[in-house]
């Protein structure tokens, strides 16, 4: 059988990576496929591996549209512009692409699926989601059989890592945040990642895939990790919990629930211990029950193999349709009705007076709220001190009512901050 002949476009860390494989004799690429073809910017920057071998496009759809090139790899990343363009390029001539661009699947998976089923090529993205650990392949594949309940997971390294080190060695998040950069995860604007973008563009498409919906990144709520101090990362740890950003999904009897915010994780969930800037998704599903996939998120090799193993399905003619099944059996998401409950962590900044408490305390009780924990303690430098709690299960809707009686309270001197508590591995289902 004659060899797939691929095109790169996209010589960064990821495409780097990805040509070091394909020279390695280790790797079985270089049996079932060649390198024909690389674009990127510019020709003369050194690069990790010798690209002089292959012809050379500057412009990425052009190189997409060469009749002699079977599948196009695109590591360029965006939702729009060139990356788009070639993609759109090999698929409407029946090429097979592989892509590791998140923004692009979240935001254009419809469109560019429907191209891929009218010309009959393959538009696959395990490199998308999660670096090397296939977290899109264990929903289309693995779980294909069962029913899908929820997934939640740890899908941006770089907020995990900036969370992680917060906590091991009490350095501030813009410090911390520096060092995320240099290691090379962050995206080209950071607030990509801190702001929970990152991660809400890979739950969308993890979601459509688990539930059988399409893509709908719209309607995942996003917050990121900005608001959490080193006071909320203390203070948590001494009620028993540890801050990470999660992205969830659920199906619910009203539609599907997407949310990425950060969140209080009791320190025996399966998603509490993985730190630095690791990924990992707990997939609950009927009838296999939970399981957890942990792996590097990021970086040359594992993003670089998550690639390889998409080209190795198309080499060896398995690869499914984009989002598990045709577009025409994909459901659009039904939304669900925000009648969010659960167990909430509150923090509010306030003026050391008596009687603080009791007025907290009084607001939370007015909205039927009960107290599950609660704290003061003296962490803060400052004027204000902080007194967190935790609440027992109750609706969303009243917790955001207290809160707002609670800030209009003169002693309160900064807007309060609201975090839910992840629900136990035994809860893991909406109640
Ligand atoms: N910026 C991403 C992260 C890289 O930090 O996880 C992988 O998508």
């Amino acid at each position: 059988m004659s060899k797939l002949r691929v095109g790169v476009a996209g010589l960064g860390t990821v495409g780097g990576g990805l040509l070091k494989l394909f020279a390695d004799e280790r790797s079985r690429l270089h049996e079932k496929m060649e390198v024909v073809a690389v674009s990127a910017r510019d020709r003369g920057r050194s690069r990790v591996a010798d690209v002089s071998a292959y012809r050379w496009f500057a412009d990425p759809a052009e190189m997409a549209a060469q009749a002699d090139i079977d599948v196009v790899v695109e590591l360029i990343g965006g939702a729009d512009g060139p990356a788009k363009a070639a993609v759109e390029t090999a698929l409407r001539r029946g090429a097979h692409v592989v892509t590791a661009n998140k923004a692009l699947v979240a935001t254009h998976g419809v469109e560019l699926a429907a191209l891929a089923e009218a010309s009959g090529a393959k538009l696959l993205f395990e490199a998308a989601v999660g670096g090397g650990v296939p977290m899109v392949k264990a929903l289309k594949e693995s779980v294909a059989g069962c029913r899908a309940g929820a997934v939640a997971g740890i899908l941006n390294g770089t907020c995990n890592f900036i969370l992680t080190e917060m906590e091991s060695t009490g350095r501030s998040f813009d410090d911390v945040l520096k060092d995320a950069q240099k290691m090379g995860y962050a995206e080209a604007d950071p607030t990509t990642d801190v702001g929970g973008f990152d991660a809400a563009h890979k739950l969308a498409i993890l979601c459509a895939i688990a539930f059988g919906t399409r893509p709908d990144l719209a309607h995942v709520r996003i917050e990121g990790i900005e608001r959490v101090t080193l006071t909320d990362i203390r203070l948590a740890g001494k009620l028993g919990f540890r801050i990470k950003l999660i992205a969830r999904g659920a199906s619910t009897d009203g539609g599907v629930e997407m949310h990425v915010r950060p969140a209080l994780l009791a320190f025996d969930h399966p998603l509490a211990n993985i730190g630095g800037s690791l990924n990992a998704l707990v997939v609950d599903a009927e009838p296999v029950g939970q399981l957890t996939f942990i792996g590097r998120g990021a970086g040359e090799g594992p993003t670089a193999s998550s690639v390889a193993s998409d080209l190795m399905d198309l080499a060896e003619d398995r690869a499914s349709f984009a989002f598990g099944k045709p577009l025409a059996r994909l459901a659009d998401a039904p939304r669900a009705a925000p009648t969010e409950r659960g167990r909430y962590y509150l923090r509010f900044m306030v003026g050391d007076r008596p009687g603080v408490v009791a007025a907290i305390s009084e607001r939370l009780a007015h909205e039927e709220i009960s107290i599950e924990s609660f704290l003061q303690m003296p962490v803060h430098e400052g004027p204000a001190v902080p007194i967190v709690l935790t609440t027992q299960t109750c609706a969303r809707a009243a917790v955001e009512r207290a809160v707002k009686a609670i800030e209009a309270l003169e002693v309160v001197v900064e807007p309060p901050y609201v975090m839910p508590v992840e629900p136990s591995a035994r809860a893991f289902r909406p109640s």
